[in-house]
């Protein structure tokens, strides 16, 4: 309403100026023509009429060009503002997430530490559960990374390991005081009973998801490449197994047992070299050896 008397006006305004431009031009012309009082008046009529329409047309066009023009830029007004608002909330998420994620980590890195800790009190309270092998977890670990890294695992794959070799004999919690620490040589039936360990180490951390990656490990430790192995006399056994394999024969060997005192690293070596390709991986015992040479040769002691 308001745009149309406003349209109305103008044209109005500027009709009449032009009316009387053209009544000027007209007098002048009338003054000297033939054209009787009332044929002029209907002329200025007529003329006033055209002259009204075509300023409201032209100021009607300019009006709303005007109003689009105007519009265009309260929508572009109106986004601008929609995206400042949109970026100030996107930020602000930004940094509530930010401050989510730090929170997760933190809670992610303690978890880890309680995990890991965890992982070592059992070990700790596996290897003081027989005095023979005191030490015995930590130096297999040591032993695999070792072989581990020369072999090409790396990140995940030389973590799992690291558990896998500190965890591997886990199942003998479940084995009897008197089997596990006698000194003489055990019967079928005690032999059998020890070698139920790498299953019964599978069922105890079978419940804990985050061990899940070494159970591979932990179950097949005590397979052999010939297939004579246990427990399942498997022939094509994981690589980190097949690791932690020859490095806890060897330290078996080199520790003291009930049954014998420990064996010397030479001696130990050789038999390493004996049953490379049948009891053991030959490639990994090769690796291993040449391990403990270069840790020799760097006059580093072994990791006892
Ligand atoms: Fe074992």
């Amino acid at each position: 309403m308001k745009w149309s008397l406003t349209r109305t006006k103008w044209a109005t305004i500027f009709a009449a100026l032009v009316f009387f431009v053209i009544i000027e031009l007209l007098t002048e012309l009338v003054s000297r023509s033939i054209l009787v009082d009332g044929v002029r008046w209907l002329i200025y009529i007529v003329l006033f009429l055209i002259v009204l329409t075509l300023a409201n047309l032209a100021f009607s066009i300019f009006e709303r060009d005007q109003t689009e023009k105007d519009t265009y830029v309260r929508e572009l007004e109106y986004r601008r503002k929609l995206e400042e608002e949109a970026n100030d909330e996107i930020t602000a998420i930004n940094e509530m997430v930010n401050r989510q994620l730090e929170e997760l980590m933190r809670m992610a890195d303690r978890l880890k530490d309680a995990y890991v800790g965890t992982i070592n009190m059992l070990a700790i309270a596996l290897d003081e559960r027989d005095s023979y092998t005191h030490g015995h977890s930590d130096r297999v670990r040591r032993w695999a990374l070792a072989v581990g890294k020369q072999m090409g695992l790396e990140g995940r794959e030389l973590e799992d390991l690291a558990t896998g070799a500190i965890l591997h004999d886990i199942g003998k919690i479940g084995i009897e005081d008197n089997i596990l620490r006698k000194p003489g040589p055990l019967s079928s039936d005690e032999r059998a009973k020890i070698e139920t360990h790498p299953v019964r180490g599978e069922q105890i951390i079978a419940p804990v998801k985050e061990l899940h990656p070494i159970i591979p490990i932990v179950r097949n430790h005590h397979e052999r490449p010939d297939g004579h192995g246990y427990p399942s006399k498997l022939k094509d056994i994981p690589l980190a197994a097949r690791i932690v394999a020859v490095v806890d024969a060897y330290d078996a060997m080199v520790s003291e047992r009930p049954y014998r005192p420990a064996m010397e690293a030479e001696d130990a070596r050789h038999i390493l070299r004996e049953v490379s390709g049948t009891q053991l991986d030959a490639e990994i015992v090769q690796v291993f050896l040449q391990h403990l040479y270069e840790e020799e040769a760097d006059g580093r002691p072994e990791p006892r």
